[in-house]
């Protein structure tokens, strides 16, 4: 089953926004395999957006990201990864539209709440990333 990688960053874990944003993904109906509350280092910043190393907004992003905890997260589902993508909204909460999660809750382009894979090598690099092997749980879940 197709596994992505989603994160609270640290503006919607100071806005109290974890336990909606599970709620969402959760009544979407797919399964919560990890989780955890965590302060990103430095290094694993610029791993984790090593795509973006060129780009003028990249010591903004490692800044901001390891500003304070976020909430990382491995969800399960057919699908998944881009169906969290359609729900998380555009990028740039301008942008997204009402209903998705940057359209409801984001500020700006950089305070937009949550980060979801775009495909699935990157979720695959960004679980292996945050997530030992033996943190990613299985179980059967109700429909
Ligand atoms: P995310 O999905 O975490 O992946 C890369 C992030 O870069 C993106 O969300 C935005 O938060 C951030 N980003 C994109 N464009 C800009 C920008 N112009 N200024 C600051 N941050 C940006």
């Amino acid at each position: 089953m197709e596994k992505t990688f989603l994160m609270v960053k640290p503006d919607g874990v100071q806005r109290n926004l974890v336990g909606e944003m599970v709620s969402r993904f959760e009544r979407k109906g797919f399964k919560l395999v990890g989780a955890k509350l965590m302060q990103m280092s430095d290094d694993m910043a610029k791993t984790h957006y090593d795509e973006h190393q060129d780009k003028p907004f990249y010591g903004e992003l490692v800044e901001f990201i390891t500003s304070g905890p976020v909430f990382a997260m491995v969800w399960e589902g057919e699908n998944v990864i881009a169906i969290a993508r359609d729900m998380m909204g555009k990028t740039n909460p301008l942008e997204a539209a009402p209903g998705t999660i940057r359209g409801d809750y984001g500020m700006t382009v950089g305070k937009n709440i949550i980060h979801g894979s775009d495909s699935p090598e990157s979720a695959e690099k960004e679980i292996n990333l945050f997530f030992q092997d033996n943190e990613i749980k299985t179980y059967s879940k109700q429909d």
